[in-house]
């Protein structure tokens, strides 16, 4: 088949361009339906008699794509699951959060934030980290005194940052300072650093730690961690992105770009994210939350 000529023909060249006209569009419907049609993945962790029911959502992108994915929807999404406890893995917003971050542009009204934030239920509260994007275009006071702002005004919003925490006197959860901030600055500080200042290092609690960026992993499985929960690759969000950043992952760091990735007793779960990044589109798998059944 000579496809040139065929291209050439008069008859046969309108319905190739007609077809890849409508191709495209029916991609970009389908890609946008993607972002705003989360589906749930089911994973189960540990052993035990007792269940910690864990809901995750990761790269929310709120302020950015975050006006396209509706925070209600997301809200209602959440309360959808009975969580016992729901962890936000960084990305979380994305754009100014104060006026000294914007220099005169909008930026980000904590209290609105924090209203959808208290509408979210479940037993244990919400535990959120920082991702690269908080950090893209605000200083770590700017990001830290918004999040510390949400912990006020909603109690059940709790931001760690190099911070560890009991959850449910079930598990020792640590929150680690994003990789693109805290590793540039030295400020990224490890694992044993910090459950030692929380006096959680000996504690013979299950570990779980909420890292943005997967390629650290290897910290948590030293560590002994059961979990490393992770976000920030969106799997690529577009195709062929989801197989590059799947090679890239595996050469690189020698981890998942996506799905779970087990060493041991250790388990790594990367996932595809809630939002999505500079555009409302995902052709490489949607939104995603996740749900952990987790034992202990
Ligand atoms: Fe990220």
């Amino acid at each position: 088949m000579n496809l040139a000529k065929i291209f050439k023909n008069y008859k046969t060249r309108p319905i190739i361009i007609a077809s890849c006209f409508f191709l495209s569009i029916l991609v970009v419907i389908i890609g946008i339906l993607s972002v705003k049609n989360p589906t749930t993945t089911n994973i189960s962790i540990g052993s035990g008699d007792k269940k910690l029911n864990i809901v995750v959502v990761s790269d929310i992108h709120y302020g950015t794509t975050g006006c396209i994915v509706d925070m209600n929807d997301l809200v209602d999404d959440l309360n959808s699951k009975n969580a016992d406890v729901i962890f936000f893995l960084g990305d979380t917003i994305d754009k100014y959060a104060s006026s000294e971050s914007s220099k005169g542009r909008p930026y980000l009204d904590y209290n609105v934030f924090a209203s959808y934030m208290k509408d979210i239920k479940s037993t244990y509260g919400i535990y959120d980290i920082s991702g690269n994007h908080e950090f893209e275009t605000n200083s770590l006071s700017a990001v830290n005194s918004f999040f510390r702002h949400v912990e006020e005004l909603a109690p059940n919003f709790h931001y760690l940052d190099n911070e560890a925490v009991v959850v449910g006197d079930a598990i020792r959860l640590v929150g680690r300072r994003d990789y693109y901030f805290g590793g540039k600055s030295n400020t990224r500080e490890s694992i044993e650093s910090i459950l030692r200042k929380s006096n959680l290092y000996d504690s013979n609690l299950d570990l779980i730690v909420l890292d943005h960026q997967p390629q650290d992993f290897k910290d948590s499985l030293n560590q002994n961690a059961i979990l490393q929960l992770s976000g920030h690759t969106h799997n690529g969000q577009i195709f062929p992105g989801d197989i590059i950043i799947s090679l890239y992952h595996k050469i690189r760091y020698g981890c998942v770009s996506y799905g779970l990735y087990q060493e041991g007793n250790f388990n790594l779960f990367v996932t595809r994210g809630y939002g999505a990044w500079g555009f409302p589109l995902r052709t490489s798998g949607s939104s995603e939350i996740l749900v952990i059944d987790y034992r202990y």
